[in-house]
């Protein structure tokens, strides 16, 4: 089929606005009015010990965010991996070990020879794909679609959040098989998911304010994320949007290492962009970005409406996202992520859709 922009000036506006009803969609394939649902042969995670995650680029950072997810919720252990790095490693697979692989275009090489690699090594091969005809999907023992639609701009958005969706359903599943879940919590989690799709849209309100910020972050040079906990990984993925659509230097730190390293580099020319709803380690957080405005650097604080009350006056912008349970806050926040960096382009005048240097899937080594 072919797909055109529907009336955006962007493939990537359309994909990011489009994230309302991937989301849903992706949520009807997966959840059921009992609870989480996947296709056969199925999953039982009380046979496994651990599980390894190997993808590349954004898809890399699905996996990161599914670490904590895994660990924090089902007690899981995970190793997360950048495909290029597993693949030559020679990692050891310890028995009960499950292989998951992360892909967009389910074509990815690194992320394919990593699957190979655990092919005989692993206890099962899971994938998550959003392409259910691709190589990786078809090499995997169980592929779970994303139900992303075809996805256009090189710079990958609604893929990213149904991988995410998809990601935390298998970790709660996960919960569930090893008995960590209390049903009151289970249920919780699951309205507050069925509520994701209404939620992400009044998310989508927030693009004039977040534009406005973008036209001053388009004039830097260099942009430093941090981010804690689950926002650690979505900082890394607010910093690579940036760099590969609007070419700026952007890099991204946990928060509690600001001071080992790139806090030196914080001056007034250097805007922080720090994504903190008001988690349990909200007020960390609120001293690492006193230390950053200690040095006058100009903190862009994406929070909540608790956050923002907490935060002051003194930060140079508040971006307000609607109030999500914790466990859902990297869904959410990719939006102002992929905002914030599709903006600052636009600012630039780049070329959103087909970054300079970049491929949409890279097929070869
Ligand atoms: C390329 C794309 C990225 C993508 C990565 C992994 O670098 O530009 O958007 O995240 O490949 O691709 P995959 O298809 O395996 O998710």
């Amino acid at each position: 089929a072919r797909v055109d922009k529907g009336g955006y000036k962007h493939f990537m506006a359309k994909e990011i606005a489009e994230q309302p009803s991937v989301i849903s969609a992706c949520l009807s394939a997966y959840l059921t009015e009992s609870g989480v649902a996947l296709p056969d042969p199925g999953i039982d995670f009380t046979t496994i010990d651990r599980l390894t995650i190997s993808a590349c680029g954004t898809a890399y950072l699905a996996g990161l965010t599914a670490k904590y997810w895994f660990e924090q919720v089902a007690g899981l252990p995970v190793d997360v991996d950048i495909a290029s790095e597993f693949r030559y490693r020679e990692p050891p697979i310890p028995p009960k070990t499950a292989a998951l692989f992360i892909s967009q275009s389910g074509e990815t090489a690194d992320t394919l020879a990593a699957l190979r690699y655990c092919r005989d090594k692993a206890s099962v091969v899971w994938s998550v794909v959003n392409v259910p005809e691709s190589s990786i999907a078809r090499e995997s023992d169980l592929a779970l679609p994303i139900h992303a639609g075809i996805e256009i701009g090189v710079a990958s958005t609604k893929a990213f959040t149904c991988q995410l969706t998809v990601l935390l359903l298998l970790a709660l599943k996960a919960a569930e098989d090893r008995g960590r879940l209390t049903p009151e919590r289970r249920d919780d989690i699951l309205t507050a998911l069925r509520a994701l799709p209404g939620t992400f849209n009044a998310a989508l309100g927030r693009d004039e304010v977040i534009a406005q910020a973008a036209r001053r972050l388009s004039e830097a040079r260099d942009i430093l994320f941090l981010g804690r906990g689950l926002m650690y990984p979505l900082a890394h993925e607010g910093a690579l949007k940036l760099k590969e659509i609007s070419y700026i230097h952007a890099e991204a730190y946990a928060s509690g290492e600001l001071k080992h390293g790139p806090i030196a580099l914080i001056d007034k020319n250097v805007p922080v962009v720090v994504l903190a709803p008001k988690d349990s380690l909200f007020e960390k957080t609120v001293s690492n970005m006193q230390e950053v405005m200690a040095r006058g650097g100009q903190v862009l604080l994406v929070t909540d409406s608790a956050g923002a009350a907490i935060a002051g006056n003194d930060v140079w912008k508040v971006i307000q996202m609607p109030e999500v349970p914790e466990i859902l806050t990297p869904i959410l926040y990719a939006l102002p992520a992929q905002l914030l960096a599709y903006h600052t382009a636009i600012a630039k005048g780049t070329d959103v859709d087909q970054p300079r240097n970049l491929a949409k899937s890279v097929t070869v080594e």
